[in-house]
């Protein structure tokens, strides 16, 4: 089942607004132009999919739409709050309350069982609470119920990556960023992830962007933006594209097609 359709409600498509995005890392004398002027935008419970290959800029992307490094041009703005306009502290809290994060390293505190890693959000607020039963629901719905009492080191990397899901979706954020988070599944479990991804977004009203260079991934995805060289080439409606071959032949054929200005040849 697919996410609720944005159009649905009347706010819907201002969740997240992405405009004339840009980042420039400086090392030392060279310039490396990571993301060029990139504007999208994505209601509540939609799920956008990021694709292009290695060093397109799909991280860079995530690290500036969830506030961790500062662009060099444009805007981001989730539920109408400017990234941009607020100070660190500010910035942090907004975060806390909006943003799920899943990145590459899933940052499981070792001596914790995965429902205190899970619930370990909650105990950051101020007036914190500990919500069991929420946890346990999560839990539940990515297939861990049984490892609720285990520490990180009795867990495959595939569990260990859904503790850290369960433990960006704990706070109900609005945006949940995942970076590559299905690097570490096998087939079996990224279909499954994938499907209890999307069934979450769904549920909570979360919209999900996601980076991935897997045709399969993004497949469940609602939208795919295609990054070249840190250029946006294309937005992808996922009635365009019938088949994970189907995209990746679609994705390398918009690739080949057009050479943004100073890409490497
Ligand atoms: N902190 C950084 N300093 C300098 N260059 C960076 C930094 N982070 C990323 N880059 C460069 O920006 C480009 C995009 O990187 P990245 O966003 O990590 O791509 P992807 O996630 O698609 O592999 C690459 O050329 C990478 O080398
Ligand atoms: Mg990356």
């Amino acid at each position: 089942m697919n996410p609720t359709p944005a159009s649905e409600s009347p706010t819907a498509p201002e969740h997240l607004v992405v405009g004339g995005l840009g980042k420039t890392f400086r090392q030392g004398s060279v310039e490396v132009p990571a993301l060029v002027d990139v504007g999208f935008r994505a209601g509540r419970g939609e799920f956008v999919a990021v694709m292009g290959a290695s060093g397109s800029g799909k991280s860079t992307l995530l690290h500036l739409l969830g506030g961790l490094i500062e662009p060099t041009t444009g805007s981001v703005s989730i539920a109408g709050q400017d990234l941009g306009a607020l100070d660190d502290r500010r910035l942090t809290l907004f975060r806390r309350r909006h943003l799920g994060l899943v990145f590459q390293a899933y940052n499981l505190v070792p001596t914790l069982t995965v429902e205190d890693n899970v619930q370990l959000p909650l105990l950051m607020e101020r007036h914190g609470r500990l919500q069991p039963e929420k946890c346990a629901a999560l839990l539940e719905m990515l297939g861990l119920a049984t490892r609720r009492r285990h520490r990180p080191d009795q867990l495959s990397g595939g569990e260990q990556q859904r503790v850290a899901i369960a433990r960006a979706l704990i706070h109900d954020p609005s945006l949940l960023l995942a970076d590559e988070p299905t690097g570490n599944l096998d087939s079996g479990n990224r279909e499954r992830f994938c499907s209890r991804l999307q069934e979450l977004a769904a549920a909570q009203r979360c919209t999900v962007v996601l980076a991935t260079h897997d045709p399969v991934v993004a497949m469940w995805s609602d939208r795919v933006l295609l990054l070249r060289d840190g250029h946006l080439m294309a937005v992808l409606d996922r009635r365009e594209f019938t088949s994970p071959a189907a995209l990746g032949a679609r994705f390398h054929e918009l690739l080949d097609a057009a050479t943004p200005s100073g890409a490497a040849p």
